[in-house]
């Protein structure tokens, strides 16, 4: 075995100007993480997935091309990282495919972006599927072969989109099972739990819904607004102030090194008036955000340059990793030359596709009444002993029926793999029904 550094993902889309909660929250810690791990780092714009949100395509034209600036401009060094757009690997829609023959429907329904679509549009009395296009209903394949593309071992992400890389590792193991080899690593979520979420003007979440964002790379003077009108209260100064749940503070915090958030506080407690507290603010962070503000400024007039560096990386990416795998992978599932001799399927894809999922029942000595789920030799889960083989047999009914809530206790999976597959082997059988 040869060994390879790790490879850690990070697809980011493009929509609209990033805030400075995106910048603490998202493109600092990327960035820096980066640097610290002696890793194989990957970061792309996922403009395919932007087309799931907006058919503006000047929009999504001056997105790309922003979001590309501004990760350059706060550091990404295109040395030593892969950065491109997802879509010059045609490679990746191509594997889509594939991965969507693996995906269950049923699964797909669970996915948190389609449900939550869903849920609004019951709320109000709408159809279900009322102005879902079906982008958002794949969006978890396309963001599978995303990953799966390039063996990514990590994948940095929000915990709303752990659910995700769960799918992403189920197409892949399922693909592997059923086509009897390893041709995909699955990946691991990693989820940052220090990174700060940053308070916006008004106090709460830094969020574009909101509405009280400080955009990363806005001109100084707007900057400086926008901080003065941070909502504080009505202590005069003089008065000591709370630096608990005061957003001015947690903002300083997020720009300042330790000694200086440390001597922040000390002037809250001996009564910094306001004012003075937001000039401090504004001065912190526009010594730290005029440097990358000018070389996003730099960058954004040269748009030429940035076109380059991605299609250099999509070209090599696709030589080096993209297209070898796709050409194992048609072969794998039968999209060969006609000219080739046939093959049958090998003994190992053979046994393992004919192997369905089957629940066994038994008992055992100590009279108790116990299941388990096997797939080939694959140990999947292992159920507790019940007292009645009626008992028991319900258990399995509820499972087969991809009803696992309340089950907890009943059963327990085997191990990783048997955890790996049981998600894929219940969508089996709720499919099925
Ligand atoms: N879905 C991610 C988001 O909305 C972006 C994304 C697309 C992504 N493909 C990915 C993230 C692959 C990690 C890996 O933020």
């Amino acid at each position: 075995m040869f060994s390879r550094r790790t490879r850690i993902l990070t697809g980011i889309k493009p929509s609209g100007m990033p805030h400075l909660g995106n910048y603490a929250g998202a493109i600092r810690p990327a960035l820096a993480s980066a640097q610290a791990a002696d890793a194989e780092n990957f970061y792309f714009l996922a403009d395919l997935h932007s087309l799931i949100n907006t058919h503006d395509s000047a929009r999504v034209h001056r997105s790309t091309l922003e979001i590309a600036a501004t990760w350059l401009a706060c550091g990404l060094d295109v040395e030593k990282n892969w950065f491109y757009r997802q879509s010059d690997i045609p490679e990746i829609t191509e594997l889509t495919w594939l991965l969507t023959c693996m995906a269950g429907k049923g699964q797909l329904n669970r996915a948190h972006a389609y449900k939550a679509a869903v849920d609004k549009n019951r709320a109000e009395g709408e159809d279900d599927d009322a102005g879902v296009n079906a982008g958002l209903y794949m969006y978890p394949v396309l963001m599978a072969a995303d990953i799966l593309i390039f063996a990514a071992d990590k994948v940095p992400v929000g915990r709303d989109q752990i659910q995700h890389i769960e799918m992403a590792r189920d197409f892949g193991q399922r693909f592997n099972h059923v086509y009897g080899d390893d041709y995909f690593v699955l990946p691991e979520a990693v989820i940052d739990e220090n990174v700060a979420t940053l308070p916006g003007l008004d106090g709460r979440k830094m969020s574009k819904s909101y509405d009280n964002t400080i955009p990363l790379f806005c001109r100084p003077a707007e900057l400086e607004k926008r901080i003065m009108s941070i909502v504080t209260d009505s202590r005069a100064p003089g008065e000591p102030k709370d630096t608990e749940g005061s957003a001015l503070f947690q903002l300083y915090q997020a720009f300042a090194t330790a000694d200086e958030t440390a001597a922040m506080r000390v002037a809250f407690a001996e009564g910094i008036g306001w004012g003075e507290a937001k000039r401090r603010l504004y001065q912190r962070m526009e010594a730290e955000i005029a440097p990358l503000r000018e070389r996003y400024d730099a960058l954004i007039a040269r748009p030429d340059e940035i076109e380059a560096i991605l299609q250099d990386n999509a070209h090599r990416l696709r030589e080096r990793y993209a297209k070898p795998l796709l050409v194992k992978l048609r072969d794998a599932v039968g999209l060969r030359n006609l000219n080739a001799v046939p093959r049958p399927a090998t003994e190992k894809t053979r046994e393992k596709t004919n192997a369905a999922p089957t629940f066994k029942q038994y008992r055992e000595q100590d009279g108790k009444f116990y299941f388990k789920l096997i797939l080939g030799d694959i140990l999947l889960l292992q159920s507790r002993g019940f007292d009645s083989p009626k008992e028991a047999g319900q258990c399995v009914a509820a499972l087969k029926a991809g009803n696992t809530q309340g089950l907890g206790q009943d059963f327990m999976l085997a191990d990783e793999q048997g955890h790996e597959a049981l998600a894929g082997v219940l969508a089996h059988f709720s499919e099925d029904k």
